[in-house]
């Protein structure tokens, strides 16, 4: 079940994107330009209207299968990237053993969607994820944490996982005069907690002009990069 979407989101997407989400959208560039994976054929989930996903990244790609239950978000998608997905079933299978099974060799992108599913027991889930992702390419970006009135400063943030402590040092509050302020903690970064060699990335998401997100980015390592650190 997710916590976001659907049109209050697609409403803040006409509001905000072009004034406040393209710094959002240049630093999902990046990261999936490091991702870079060469397969020819990409399983997507959650996408919606794919706004956070550059305009033509998605052309290296030979056919796109995703899992979208929005309708009106899949219509958005096909506007806004000029194809169309071979769109599964609406909801993606969390938890069902060989979900990632069709289309079988496909590398997945969880694309801003982990952060926004209510998730009962994240020790499962991350078992489960790191099963079923064995020997796959895959990447995901996620909420870590996400607050009103604040900025996320990731300028130090290294290629490594951030924990909580970290993280919360990154938040600068934009009125010195407040006495409090309430940032909520995302699950999704805690699905990866048990993965070996992975490759992090952080940036800002300014969804709304008081409603920031700290966004996690992560992938494995290449083999070789991973080896070489290991030494
Ligand atoms: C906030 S949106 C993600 C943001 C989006 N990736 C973007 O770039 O703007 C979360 C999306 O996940 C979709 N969703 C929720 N549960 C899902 C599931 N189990 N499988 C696939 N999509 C799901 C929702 O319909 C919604 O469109």
């Amino acid at each position: 079940m997710s916590r976001s979407g659907g049109i209050p989101y697609h409403w803040k997407a006409l509001l905000h994107r072009k004034a406040l989400w393209g710094a959002h959208e240049q630093a999902t560039r990046a990261f999936l330009e490091r991702w870079n994976p060469t397969e020819k054929e990409l399983l997507l989930i959650g996408p919606s209207g794919g706004y956070s996903i550059p305009p033509g990244w998605l052309g290296r790609f030979d056919r796109i299968f995703a899992y979208e239950p929005d309708l009106l978000a899949r219509k958005i998608f096909e506007r806004r990237h000029g194809l169309r997905p071979v769109w599964l079933e609406r909801y993606f299978p969390f938890g069902k053993p060989g979900a990632f099974e069709h289309p079988a060799g496909a590398a997945v992108l969880f694309s801003n969607l982990l952060g926004q599913i209510e998730i009962r027991n994240v020790k499962k889930l991350g078992t489960w994820l790191e099963q079923e992702l064995q020997g796959r390419t895959w990447a995901s970006f996620h909420d870590a944490l996400s607050g009103h009135g604040i900025d996320f400063d990731t300028e130090d943030a290294g290629r490594e996982r951030a924990l909580l402590p970290a993280m919360k040092r990154w938040i600068h509050v934009r009125n010195p005069g407040m006495r409090q302020i309430e940032v909520l903690s995302h699950d999704a970064p805690d699905l990866f907690a048990s993965f070996k060699n992975l490759q992090y990335s952080y940036w800002q998401w300014t969804l709304t002009p008081e409603h920031t997100f700290l966004t996690e980015g992560v992938f494995p390592k290449r083999a070789s990069v991973a080896e070489d650190e290991s030494c």
